[in-house]
């Protein structure tokens, strides 16, 4: 097993999920009530291991309805999962989390609409949460607020302006500013820059990257596809049917997918289906509902290398380099398999 996944209870992960699962429904539905119909119970998170490390930018990457919100969700406590276990430096993360606890992991979503109150200016809704968690005393409200619009790319002028009086991008500036307001050690961001124009997204990912330098937040950053985090994550984790398929480091999973999901979100990169030498990892159609995921591989109706044991084998994420974890019982054959060029040009 991995170096990961077998890391002693002592070690410094920011966070950890173990064997973390989470179904929705699970009463009968009126079909199944009448003997027709599948099962009711959605298992959007089913077995997922995965560690933030301090200090990193983690990616998450998957197609729609993966369970990527899903753990976030679990991660900053408005949901619970159905089973397995979160712990933070060490510690296993209470279901119901105190103001303190809260604090430690803040969240971003693709709309920041939905974290900003459109009916208070900035200035009295940083001031509310630097006062409501003691973050300096009042007669440093003002100047907190200022260096905080500052780290975000923001002026002092803009304390008495409402949500509604920026563009999107500033918008998401702003969800950042009240999301790091409180200091806390995780930020994860869910899809951040997917609701924003091209040339905007490139400056909101560049303040990800800074604030990790100048807070030394850990950062657990969401999104569709891999081309977004190829130059912003230190690793990326990639996930398919509520399951973490491959984990590695951005330079090594680029360079060497073991997972035939990932080399397929890699060959979708426009860049690289105008290098790819064959089309075999094309995505065909949407994943299979979690309502019915396949037995054996849940990847295999739409694997290129998939074979009989594929479909009698439910692979667990196991090592397949130093660092490099994937759930996949062909990881050597797809080793050999080479790449479209671009893959080699990483700076
Ligand atoms: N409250 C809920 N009740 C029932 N099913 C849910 C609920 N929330 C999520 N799901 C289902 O769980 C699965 C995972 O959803 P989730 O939102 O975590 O996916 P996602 O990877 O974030 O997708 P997207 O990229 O579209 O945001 C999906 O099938 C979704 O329909
Ligand atoms: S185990 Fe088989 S079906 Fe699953 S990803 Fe690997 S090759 Fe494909
Ligand atoms: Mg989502």
């Amino acid at each position: 097993m991995s170096e990961i996944l077998d890391a002693p209870a002592t070690d410094t992960a920011m966070v950890r999920v173990s064997a973390l699962t989470k179904s929705y429904g699970g009463g009968a539905s009126w079909l199944s009530r009448l003997g027709k119909g599948g099962p009711s119970t959605l298992k959007a998170l089913d077995g997922v291991d995965l560690d933030l490390r301090p200090g990193e930018i983690l990616a998450l990457v998957g197609e729609s309805g993966s369970g990527k919100s899903t753990l976030a969700k679990i991660l900053v406590g408005s949901t619970t999962p159905t089973s397995g276990d979160v712990s933070y430096r060490g510690a296993s993360a209470p279901s119901h989390r105190d103001r303190e606890t809260s604090r430690r992991v803040q969240m971003v979503f693709q709309d920041p609409y939905s974290s900003l109150n459109p009916r208070l200016t900035v200035g009295r809704m940083l001031a509310e949460l630097l006062l409501l968690h003691r973050i300096v005393p009042r007669r440093e409200v003002r100047a907190e607020s200022i260096r905080l619009l500052n780290l975000v790319g923001l002026e002092e002028e803009v304390l008495g302006a409402y949500p509604s009086q920026f563009s999107g991008g500033q918008r998401q500036r702003l969800a950042i500013a009240r999301a790091i307001a409180v200091r806390p050690d995780v930020l994860i961001a869910d899809e951040p820059v997917s609701a924003l124009d091209v040339s905007v997204q490139a400056t909101i990912l560049e303040l990800f990257t800074s604030l990790r330098a100048e807070l030394g937040l850990s950062i657990l950053f969401i999104a569709h596809n891999l081309a977004v985090v190829q130059h912003l994550s230190d690793r990326v984790a990639v996930m398919y049917l509520g399951r973490i398929v491959e984990v590695a480091d951005t330079r090594e999973i680029f360079a060497r997918p073991r997972h035939p999901y990932t080399r397929a979100l890699i060959d979708s990169i426009p860049r690289m289906r105008e290098a790819s030498v064959n089309d075999a990892f094309e995505l065909d159609g949407e994943p299979p509902s979690p309502y019915h995921v396949p037995a054996g591989c849940r990847f295999h109706p739409r694997c290129a290398l998939a074979g009989d044991a594929c479909r009698a084998t439910d692979p667990p994420l196991l090592q397949v380099g130093p660092a490099h974890l994937s759930a996949c019982l062909k990881a050597d054959e797809l080793a050999a398999i080479p790449l479209p060029d671009p893959a080699q040009e990483l700076p």
